[in-house]
């Protein structure tokens, strides 16, 4: 398994060190930090309203996972890991297992500069190797950012929710998990990914 609890990898991004992450207890603190960071916008895509922070309640469900029915990757810069820059979540349906629901979240500073697209790849190996075989978005209708990045990845089915909420389905194609490896596996390159970890 290459996603697996342990993995950690760091990688130059545009002039910054990151290292991107299996999710564990301790980034409590950096979700805490990383809300002062986001604009209204932000907060509202993701959270569907305005949020000042985090419950003690929402922090445990947020960190404690187990990486089979929640499966989280964090980022951070490796040079200042007090705040996360940004989370990809994956929770998996009780009711329809090869289903999950995935959220995304990235600080304003790291926002559209191919980022999400990374965690997109991270997303569509961490549910093959969990055997997900359809994701599911939940936005809101002016998140015109997510609705991109999501059609990279698949052809999907959306869906008009009540309160109007979208939600949109996509069904994971073996071609785009050999795409999504080959975009990892280059991304990291010269070292390759394998599941020794860093
Ligand atoms: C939505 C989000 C995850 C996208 O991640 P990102 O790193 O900004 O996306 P990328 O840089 O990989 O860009 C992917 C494509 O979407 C486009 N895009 C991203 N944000 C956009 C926006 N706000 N408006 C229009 N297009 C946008 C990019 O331009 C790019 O397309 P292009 O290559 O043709 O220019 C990120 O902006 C975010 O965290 N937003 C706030 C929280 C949120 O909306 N979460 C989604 C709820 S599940």
């Amino acid at each position: 398994m290459i996603l697996g609890l342990d993995f950690k990898r760091e990688f130059h991004w545009r002039g910054t060190d990151l290292r991107v992450g299996f999710l564990l207890p301790e980034a409590r603190v950096k979700i805490s930090a990383g809300i002062a960071h986001m604009s209204r916008e932000t907060i509202r895509h993701r959270f569907f309203g305005i949020k000042n922070g985090f419950t003690e309640r929402e922090l445990k469900h947020l960190t404690e996972i187990d990486g089979y029915h929640h499966f989280a990757l964090g980022v951070e810069e490796v040079h200042n890991p007090e705040r996360g820059i940004a989370v990809m979540r994956m929770v998996r349906d009780d009711l329809t297992p090869k289903e999950a629901e995935v959220a995304l979240l990235l600080i304003d500073d790291y926002q559209r500069v191919g980022l999400g697209t990374l965690l997109m790849h991270f997303c569509l190996i961490a549910a093959a190797e969990r055997g997900i075989e359809t994701l599911r978005f939940t936005y809101l209708p002016d998140n015109t950012g997510i609705v991109k990045l999501i059609k990279r990845f698949g052809n999907p089915k959306a869906e008009i929710l009540a309160s109007d909420y979208v939600q949109m389905k996509i069904t994971i194609e073996k071609t785009q998990i050999d795409e999504s490896l080959k975009a990892l596996k280059e991304f990291f390159a010269p070292a390759s990914i394998d599941s020794r970890g860093p």
